[in-house]
């Protein structure tokens, strides 16, 4: 078959990563005889150097046109002055709220062979295996008013927290529908204690809980969710939770993998549905690894590609409908790290320290 992926590698250590994903595409285009079509395009820090803008419309039009979308890191300390007109992140807020992008899937497995590399002790982390589901186009990150002035007794800031009803219930839908596939257990996420948003987020997930009468539901409050990530994070199944809370708990999720360079995650407009064999055909959808640009280590070729290259495997999965594509890439990433591969970030066990491109390579061969 036939494929348009845009490809945004964006700054830092972005280009590194999707230039390796890039690799593992070939190699799954010719061991199964699809043609992928990569487009690039600019977005980030890059983008502002080039055009001034974070989003070039052209780079908007790229990923409206392709079946989905490969996107890298943006960022870096030489945009990061708090009074620019245009920052990097712009890039992918932009893409994500254009493309109504409201779904974001962030699983985090441990794979046993790396429970060393992790600081949490080894036996907390036996059976981790849970997906958090992060509204991403709503809530502080975009809600107005969202500005900073200054008055007579000094500078003020203000972001906004609002959700609509409709918002709620879409993401609380697909987190419930995640869990009907999974070990049916669902925590929603809030903080209706202090929060008026939080009150109405535990109502609306009660109510949709009606319609999924075999999923165990839970509401934890936000700051006991973040101990009990820690404490027993095999316990969680399906974690819903509002834009800056899913940000924040998915940064220390991804301690329980040993890095954060080994987290995938997939933004999309809806859940495709996989139980009804007739899809209508390739859903659009962004794929991100969780990590940032880390400008520190950028173009020195040490950076963890696997964040990307199961990005990639999420991006078959989800958007093109490619299960089998998609496994042999999971498998393939599972295999060399059972080999002893090894990026710096992930060699807490020693192993075969490898940098970036070889990573990339093996992966690519075992596909
Ligand atoms: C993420 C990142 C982004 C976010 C930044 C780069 C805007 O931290 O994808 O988690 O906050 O959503
Ligand atoms: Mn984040």
């Amino acid at each position: 078959m036939e494929f348009t992926i845009a490809v945004l590698p964006g700054d830092g250590i972005g280009p590194d990563v999707t230039g390796e994903a890039l690799r593992v595409l070939e190699a799954v285009a010719r061991r199964f005889g699809h043609a992928f079509d990569a487009r690039e395009g600019r977005i980030g820090g890059n983008a502002i150097d080039a055009v001034g803008t974070a989003l070039p419309d052209e780079t908007l039009e790229t990923c409206n046109g392709a079946d989905a979308v490969l996107f890298g890191a943006v960022g870096g300390p030489k945009w990061d002055d708090p009074g620019a007109r245009v920052r990097p992140e712009d890039g992918i807020l932009g893409i994500r709220r254009s493309m109504g992008l409201f779904a974001n899937l962030r699983p985090v497995r441990v794979e046993p062979m790396l429970a060393n590399s992790s600081p949490i002790k080894r036996d907390r982390l036996e059976g981790v295996d849970m997906i958090v589901v992060r509204e991403l186009t709503g809530g502080l990150y975009f809600a107005k008013p969202k500005k900073r002035w200054r008055n007579s007794r000094g500078r003020r800031g203000v972001d906004t927290l609002r959700y609509t009803e409709e918002e709620v219930v879409r993401i609380l839908r697909v987190g419930f529908s995640l869990a009907m596939a999974r070990r049916k257990r669902l925590t929603s996420v809030d903080k209706a204690n202090v929060l008026e948003t939080g009150r109405l987020w535990r109502e609306i997930a009660t109510e949709v809980a009606d319609d999924y009468p075999d999923v165990e539901v839970e509401h934890v409050l936000v700051d006991n969710a973040a101990m009990q990530l820690i404490v027993r994070p095999a316990h969680f199944d399906v974690v819903v939770a509002e834009n800056t809370f899913g940000d924040i708990l998915t940064d220390e999720a991804s301690v329980l993998s040993g890095s954060l360079g080994m987290l995938p995650s997939a933004s999309l407009a809806g859940l495709p549905d996989h139980a009804s064999g007739d899809r209508a055909g390739p859903v659009n959808g962004l794929y991100e690894p969780i990590h940032g640009s880390a400008p520190d280590i950028a173009g020195q070729g040490i950076a963890n590609p696997i964040g990307a290259i199961l990005s990639l495997a999420m991006l078959l999965r989800h958007s093109l409908g490619l299960e089998a594509e998609a496994t042999a890439v999971e498998q393939a990433v599972r295999g060399v790290l059972a080999e002893g591969y090894r990026t710096r970030d992930i060699a807490g066990d020693g192993g075969d320290v490898v940098g970036t491109v070889r990573m990339g390579s093996v992966i690519a061969g075992r596909v």
